[in-house]
């Protein structure tokens, strides 16, 4: 993959080779990404989130530097869990009880739902933004563990580049079976449960039901493909069989969504089982809605069936009556009050924050937009319900509260001295995130074995 190996490129050795003198030195390529939330801290815990939803096709003619990819349109839920750590993090800083005396810091990177962006995320979670580092490329990491990402191909991505240097990451919502091989990802956890499960107990829903002719659409990538491989798998063995498996390969323009729909249509199964990721199920959806396709039992899975944005009259004809599982629904103290809190005014020099007050209350900062009116920054937050204000389904939020949490005891362990796990005393200005991967292992608070 082009995007993997440019990362790997990122940071190269100069060798002077100019007189005498030792001119070695280490320089980043390209600019520095910064992340679009962060506070220092003694220790720092890195987020990736799919804090925009769509990302600018770069043009690669590979004649020419590509340009930089933007990322637009910000999705209101991610960003609420990009705020759920944040809001973790204060209440460990906050805590005499867990590790006590320690600050915690943060960098929240944006993984815009595409491997592209999720590369740059990882790198800039790794690499910092010092623009050289001396005289050798070794440094530490700048984070001590990444919580991320939303989906599993991104997360696959970030492995790749993070798992050599054992940083570990826990993620709230990537839930492919494939992550679970401990041998390729030894420094991942997730606070979600594998879709191994998940698919096998979708078989047997189905069954359940007495569906025995039903038709598959999963999205292409490691979540669609994986977990509609298990799910084949499992239904065979509960003898239900799949009249036809279809992929949606892309949804921009020139997508494949409005074949899938017609296949479905001329299909005679009447149910359909959709292992569908989030960025793809609106257009799936809108897509169904454009060919009226009425009179189908879904059944869908743990990343779409509880998107309240899709419970509205205009999918009532397609959708109602769909099953699924969920994950289990939480509450979490305190949130809605964090949460309201968040305003421009907490930074403003923040884009982000400014960014989020104009979606949400329809306004602009900046004078004269397109007829919009100008924000004051006074706003009130609490008289808008939207997927950002609503926490009344917390599910894949609590998964990042619980990661952030898995991450906090695996240190605070580790900082104990003189116990059995810790038998020499590690001080906070030395420890490696290799040793939160070992701590994680053998404790694994709050994560899902595997
Ligand atoms: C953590 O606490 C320290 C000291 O009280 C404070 O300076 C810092 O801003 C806090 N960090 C966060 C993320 O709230
Ligand atoms: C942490 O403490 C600060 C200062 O007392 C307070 O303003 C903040 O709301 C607390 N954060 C959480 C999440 O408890
Ligand atoms: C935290 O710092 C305070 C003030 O420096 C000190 O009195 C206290 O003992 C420290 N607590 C721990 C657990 O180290
Ligand atoms: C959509 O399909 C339903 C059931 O097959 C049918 O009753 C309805 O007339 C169709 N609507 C349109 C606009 O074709």
């Amino acid at each position: 993959m082009l995007d993997r190996f440019c990362a790997m490129l990122l940071f190269v050795i100069f060798v002077g080779a100019f007189g005498a003198e030792n001119t070695e030195y280490c320089e980043m390529l390209g600019d520095p990404v910064f992340p679009l939330l962060s506070m220092d801290g003694d220790i720092t815990i890195g987020g990736a989130f799919s804090i925009h939803s769509q990302i600018s096709k770069p043009s690669l003619s590979f004649t020419d530097v590509p340009e930089h990819l933007t990322c637009s349109r910000i999705d209101l839920r991610e960003f609420r869990f990009a705020q759920t750590m944040i809001f973790a993090i204060q209440e460990i800083n906050n805590s005499s009880s867990l590790l006590p005396n320690i600050s915690i810091g943060y960098k929240v990177f944006d993984s815009c739902g595409s491997t592209l962006t999720s590369t740059r995320a990882v790198m800039s979670l790794l690499n910092g933004q010092e623009r050289t580092l001396g005289k050798t490329c070794s440094s530490q990491s700048s984070v001590h563990a990444i919580i991320g990402a939303s989906d599993s191909s991104s997360t696959i991505v970030m492995l790749q580049s993070s798992g050599i240097f054992q940083i570990p990451v826990i993620s709230h919502f990537a839930t492919c079976a494939c992550l679970s091989n401990r041998k390729e990802y030894p420094s991942f956890f997730r606070t979600i449960p594998s879709d191994y499960y998940q698919s096998r107990a979708l078989a047997k829903l189905v069954k359940h039901f007495g569906w025995k002719w039903v038709g598959a659409v999963r999205s292409d990538n490691d979540y669609g493909n994986n977990g509609m491989a298990t799910f084949i798998t499992a239904a065979h063995q509960e003898g239900v069989c799949i009249e036809y498996s279809e992929a949606i390969s892309s949804t921009g323009p020139g997508g494949n969504v409005a074949k899938v729909v017609r296949v479905i249509k001329s299909g005679t199964a009447r149910v359909l089982v959709a292992f569908i990721a989030q960025g793809d199920i609106d257009i799936l959806v809108e897509e169904a809605v454009k060919q009226n396709l009425t009179g189908l039992q879904w059944v869908g899975s743990e990343s779409w069936i509880t998107a309240g944005r899709l419970a509205t009259k205009r999918y009532s004809g397609i959708l109602t009556g769909t099953l699924g599982f969920a994950i289990r629904k939480t509450k979490i103290t305190g949130l809605k009050g964090f949460l309201l809190q968040v305003n421009p005014g907490q930074d403003p020099h923040n884009n982000l924050l400014r960014e989020f007050w104009e979606a949400t209350f329809g306004c602009s900062f900046q004078s004269g937009l397109h007829g919009q009116t100008l924000c004051s920054g006074s706003e009130i937050l609490e008289d808008i319900n939207n997927p950002f204000t609503d926490v009344s389904d917390l599910r894949i939020s609590s998964n990042v509260y619980k990661a952030v949490y898995a991450v906090a005891h695996a240190m605070h362990n580790m900082l104990k001295c003189g116990d059995a796990m810790n038998p020499q005393c590690i001080w906070k200005d030395d420890f490696e995130p290799k040793q939160v991967v070992k701590h994680l292992q053998s404790t694994g608070i709050g994560t899902f074995t595997f």
